[in-house]
């Protein structure tokens, strides 16, 4: 049977398919039936110091290729937070907090709670493409602000720190600023875009914020240049993600070089079946192809 766990900086998975940030990540009991359902590691949807209540509806439009969405990062707050943290925790599975923050001393409060009630690596959000300036949205376009980030919470934690980005062209030159300033993981991607879906009977945009961030199989080339990108210029862990749904996708970007996979979307469409679907056809693939481990796939594509 091949050998199916990767290792993350600290995290020892038992599978290398991780709940990606934002899908029934609110709740501790939503983690737990996530992890029993097949997942190495679950990923909190992204916490703010404050309570925050996002867009108003319609904020999810499907379409045929994928989903676009402006939730808009809703958020009960640091405190009920922790608390679920805290509850997800006790079931033993291995976590990661999504990190939000208005500035600098925002990211570095939300990251000691979530470390304090447990969390065992803080994913900062630097790339939701739907957001208001300076809630995540922004920070890897503004390189410096990237720069400092990743140092001033690098510098005020003990767990590992991964760097949330979204796909974009010049992907490579935002991966090696943060891991010159100490980044220890990088996930990519983000919903990419803006895009927009546009109503013909009403001639208006769906969504209610006119533009939203493009997920699902519509982005699964973009993300997959970005993580090769990434692999090439830096020696960071990536966890893959964007548009993953089957063993194939995921083993895409294991051979582009990622350690691991994140697995959003497709959960709207599969539920969490979504995760015994792709550990099983990764499985297959290992045992046809006479592989032991992902490790010797992984990057197989770079060479
Ligand atoms: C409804 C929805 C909510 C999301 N919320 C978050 C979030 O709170 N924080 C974050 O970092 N990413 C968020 N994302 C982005 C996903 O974590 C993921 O990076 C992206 O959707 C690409 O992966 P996918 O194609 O598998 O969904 C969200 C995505 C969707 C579809």
């Amino acid at each position: 049977m091949p050998d199916m766990s990767v290792t993350l900086k600290n995290m020892r998975l038992k599978s290398p398919v991780i709940l990606a940030s934002g899908i029934l990540g609110v709740t501790g009991e939503l983690l737990i039936n996530v992890a029993n359902a097949g997942a190495g590691a679950v990923t909190t949807k992204t916490i703010f110091l404050e309570q925050r209540d996002g867009n108003t509806s319609p904020v999810v439009a499907e379409y045929e290729h994928g989903l676009l969405n402006c939730i808009g990062l809703p958020c009960p707050g640091i405190e009920e937070s922790a608390k679920e943290i805290r509850i997800a925790k006790a079931a033993n599975i291995l976590l990661i907090a999504s990190v939000g923050g208005k500035d600098t001393d925002e990211f570095i409060k939300v990251a000691q709670c979530c470390e304090d009630a447990g969390a065992d690596a803080l994913e900062l959000n630097f790339s939701c493409p739907h957001a208001e300036a300076g809630l995540g949205a922004n920070i890897q376009y503004n390189r410096e602000l990237a720069r400092s980030v990743v140092g001033a919470v690098k510098k005020n934690v003990s767990v590992p720190v991964i760097i949330k980005l979204t796909a974009e062209f010049k992907i490579a030159e935002i991966a090696k600023i943060v891991e010159a300033a100490g980044a220890d993981m990088i996930t990519c991607s983000n919903s990419v875009g803006p895009g927009m879906l546009i109503d013909v009977h009403t001639g208006r945009p769906v969504l209610s914020n006119k533009e939203g961030g493009v997920s699902g199989p519509a982005i699964k080339p973009i993300a997959l240049r970005a993580v090769y990108q990434i692999a090439k210029n830096t020696t960071l862990p990536i966890i893959g993600t964007g548009g993953i749904y089957s063993g194939k996708d995921a083993l895409e970007f294991i051979m582009a070089g990622a350690t691991a996979v994140g697995v959003g979307t497709s959960i709207m469409h599969h539920d969490l079946e979504a995760f015994k679907k792709i550990n099983s056809e990764i499985q297959k693939y290992l045992e046809d192809s006479g592989h032991k481990n992902l490790e010797e796939i992984r990057g197989i594509a770079l060479k």
